[in-house]
């Protein structure tokens, strides 16, 4: 584990785990191309060149992890953790730099902290002009996070007192937000709240420190978290449109979205009425958007559910949490069975169940989301054969078992054609297949998708 690891570790002689969890960190966005940009060789030249990298490319494009390859490569140069921490820190990598060594990033955020700054007068300031204010709560506060604030900042995302979230969630109102309070739900990483912030509404997740973390590294990650989103952008990924980091909990703001979770509105929760099969077919195809986004900038999910596909007013799917996922090396491990992965099973992929983590398990996971969508059912029922959805297409396959494709289709939607729902069924089976290299790509699930979605305006114009 990372409190065995020193400067002088060689990086050939790092876990499976924490060289998964620098790819986590350094696939997204190419930062890996950063890292290899900067190794040399004894004599000073660069090590890597733009063949190299081209090579690398190719390899993440196999669904290989660049930052591994580039690891291993260079592990066989007796290259140690602490040329690699220093450049890591020179790209202002500070959540990888500390997953290896924590108290390297302690030194740096202590320099980039500057002790005081004024409250100013409006509510919202960006983040260059902020640091965050001694917070007057009683319990014990984190201290500032380490902002990456230039880049950031040009993102628009704002920077806000707790205390603020606090008051316009109505000192975090536990009572649900359908009952007159502010809670709209819960997650493995905190609650959300929803708020009014100068009439608009936004959703506040109030993070909550986790065990296998020190607050160093969430703060760390807080900030990698900021980072990601900005750069990942898209109309099918949630909006953020700011947080807070000076105290008790770090704080993530959202968009509101209105129309809830993908989730709540097939279970029809709070009486809201049944999404109609060419709404869900659009869901699909916009939730499929915004995984294409994600898988071409290197960035897997890991946490693709229906609970994690938000809807806005207009029904337009956004995927949520594809940052965070990466919060806590216990929430994608395999071996540590807590309340929240038995959660999560129902929607891993075999082999993402031992630890290998591609795409391809994104894949797999929408294809429980399709599962979902085509019949309407939580995608686990322990009072239910089969207690794992992913398991129902054994029982539609089998001639045998009474479960036809007709019987599936959720009975609360009416305007389904039986060429689409076919066309989504075996996209579904596609995409759960159990070897990952049969599933398709995102890039096919999404056409499959447009083709569907396409036949709807097909059929109005005839
Ligand atoms: N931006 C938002 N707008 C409206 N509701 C939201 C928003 N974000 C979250 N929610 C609601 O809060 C619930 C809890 O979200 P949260 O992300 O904490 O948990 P989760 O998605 O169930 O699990 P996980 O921790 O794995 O993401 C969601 O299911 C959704 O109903
Ligand atoms: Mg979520």
């Amino acid at each position: 584990m990372s409190n065995s690891v020193t400067s002088a570790t060689y990086i050939r002689n790092l876990s499976y785990s924490l060289r998964r969890r620098l790819s986590d960190f350094l696939d997204p966005q190419d930062r890996w191309k950063d890292v290899a940009g900067s190794i040399r060789k004894p004599s000073g030249e660069l090590r890597y060149s733009q063949q190299h990298v081209r090579r690398f490319e190719g390899l993440a494009a196999q669904g290989k992890s660049p930052t591994a390859e580039l690891l291993n490569d260079w592990g066989t140069a007796n290259s140690t953790v602490g040329e690699l921490v220093d450049i890591l820190r020179s790209h202002l990598l500070l959540a990888a730099a500390c997953v290896l060594l924590p108290d390297s990033v302690k030194a740096v955020t202590s320099v980039e902290t500057s002790p005081e700054r004024t409250h100013g007068s409006s509510s919202t300031r960006p983040l260059e002009e902020t640091e965050a204010p001694s917070s007057s709560s009683s319990s014990d506060p984190l201290p500032p996070l380490p902002l990456q604030d230039d880049e950031a900042g040009h993102a628009g995302f704002s920077s806000f007192f707790y205390n603020e979230l606090k008051s316009i969630t109505g000192n975090f109102d536990d009572r649900p937000a359908s009952a007159g309070g502010s809670r709209l739900g819960e997650g493995g990483f905190g609650t959300v709240y929803r708020g009014f912030l100068n009439d608009k509404a936004v959703a506040v997740k109030k993070l909550n420190a986790m065990e296998d973390m020190s607050p160093d590294e969430l703060r760390a990650q807080f900030n990698q978290e900021i980072q990601t989103l900005k750069a990942l952008k898209h109309q099918n990924l949630i909006d953020m449109v700011g947080f807070s980091c000076d105290g008790e909990h770090p704080c993530l703001v959202y968009s509101f979205m209105a129309n809830g979770s993908l989730l709540d509105r097939l279970a029809c929760m709070d009486d809201s009425r049944p999404l109609c099969w060419r709404r869900r077919c659009l869901i699909a195809e916009g939730t499929a958007r915004g995984l294409e986004h994600l898988h071409l900038n290197h960035h897997v999910h890991r946490d693709v559910k229906s609970a994690n596909i938000l809807l806005d007013e207009h029904f337009t799917a956004k995927i949520s949490d594809f940052g965070l996922t990466r919060a806590s090396a216990k929430h994608t491990s395999t071996t540590v069975m807590t309340e929240r992965i038995v959660g999560t099973r129902a929607y891993m992929a075999p082999e993402a169940l031992r630890g290998d983590i591609t795409p391809k398990s994104d894949v797999f996971s929408f294809g429980v989301v399709l599962l979902e969508i085509l019949s309407g059912l939580p995608p686990a029922d322990e009072n239910r054969e089969p207690q794992f959805l992913m398991e129902a297409r054994y029982d539609i396959e089998d001639e045998d078992e009474d479960l036809t494709l007709e019987a599936f289709v959720d009975k609360k939607m009416t305007d389904w054609e039986q060429s689409q729902v076919d066309s989504v069924y075996s996209l579904a089976c596609n995409c759960l297949h159990d070897r990952k290299n049969r599933r398709p790509v995102i890039q096919q699930v999404l056409s499959e998708l447009k083709g569907v979605v396409k036949s709807f305006s097909l059929d109005l114009q005839t």
